[in-house]
């Protein structure tokens, strides 16, 4: 049986961090166990859930397009591929990819990905990357030659800061060559009501999700939350264009912690999560800020979700 980690484990300074700042705070990567990674893929097909719909529609109504846009025999590599669903339909609508390669921090989700891909699409070449794309990005060698395509799909660009965003999209570019390009899913600003209810299903799945945070906290850090002491809450923040979610405390707690302890009065609450959503205007200016350049969008027939192509806008990158 593993031990509790000890006080000087930096997972546990970077949560009790958030934790004791005011209001508190976690990560959003605490969402992401096996659990969570579970209950997220279950959030997609929630009906209030309209993004991944959204997505696919998009990839539907502009396979044509987007086919041409990337060109022939393109090389795509996706950050954050997860089980490979995304990718499966985003590679039914290209006309001939050539290599795929799948970027996630989990192997086990590399293997799916892996897995669903080769059965898919059995000529494609499969090449998987495990590391956390947080961290940038570098093109593997021995790739096929083609134009190269990194796509990141689902808006999670809306989980980031926007500064943290513009920072993290030009660590990319400085690695991408002038000819890369770059296909970003992002969810659009849209009546409150929807964006209320896609984070507030009927089902309460993205509440087990939101709850399993704490879970995962109390399995791989030995703490102690009473989940049936927080609720979920989430709603739209029209001040900073974005969804926001936090676990609210119904009573007065204490937690302990790799041997520390903090105390959540009730009514107080964690906040787990910000999902930022754009305008197309705000989304180009964003991706302007890090050296890129809007060369296509496409939307869905609500206009609720965008596929930005986005082009490198500096002169001073290889070929
Ligand atoms: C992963 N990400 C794009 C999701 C979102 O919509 O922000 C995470 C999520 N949080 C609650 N529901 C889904």
């Amino acid at each position: 049986m593993s031990s509790a980690p000890s006080a000087r484990d930096p997972r546990i300074t970077e949560v009790l961090r958030g934790l004791n700042s005011r209001p508190h705070a976690l990560n959003p990567k605490w969402f992401y166990d096996a659990w969570g990674s579970h209950l997220f893929e279950e959030i997609t097909r929630q009906p209030e859930y309209y993004l991944t719909d959204c997505e696919l529609n998009i990839l539907r109504m502009h396979a044509e397009a987007i086919s041409k846009w990337m060109g022939p025999g393109v090389v795509l590599a996706e950050l954050g591929a997860g089980n490979g669903e995304k990718a499966t339909r985003l590679i039914s609508a290209l006309k001939s990819p050539r290599c795929y390669v799948p970027i996630d921090i989990s192997s086990q989700s590399l293997q799916s990905a892996v897995d669903s891909i080769r059965q898919f699409k059995p000529g494609i070449e499969v090449n998987p990357l495990c590391l956390d794309f947080g961290e940038g990005f570098l093109w593997p060698d021995g790739l096929p030659v083609g134009p190269r395509c990194l796509v990141f799909m689902g808006s999670t660009i809306g989980n980031m800061e926007p500064a943290d965003a513009v920072l993290w999209l030009s660590g990319l570019g400085a690695h991408l060559n002038r000819t890369d390009k770059m296909l970003i899913g992002v969810d659009l600003k849209k009546d409150e009501k929807i964006l209320n209810a896609a984070y507030n299903d009927a089902q309460h799945v993205t509440a087990a999700f939101n709850l399993n945070a704490l879970a995962h906290l109390n399995r791989a850090l030995g703490a102690n939350f009473n989940l049936a002491l927080f609720h979920h809450e989430s709603f739209y923040n029209p001040t900073y264009g974005r969804v926001q979610m936090h676990l609210v405390a119904m009573a007065d707690d204490i937690i302990r912690m790799g041997g520390q302890e903090l105390s959540i009065l009730a009514n107080e609450s964690i906040h787990t999560e910000n999902s930022y959503k754009y305008d197309i205007k705000d989304f180009q200016t964003l991706t302007e800020a890090a050296g890129f350049r809007v060369d296509a969008v496409w939307v869905d027939s609500r206009h609720w979700f965008g596929l930005f192509g986005l082009v490198t806008s500096g002169d001073s990158r290889d070929d």
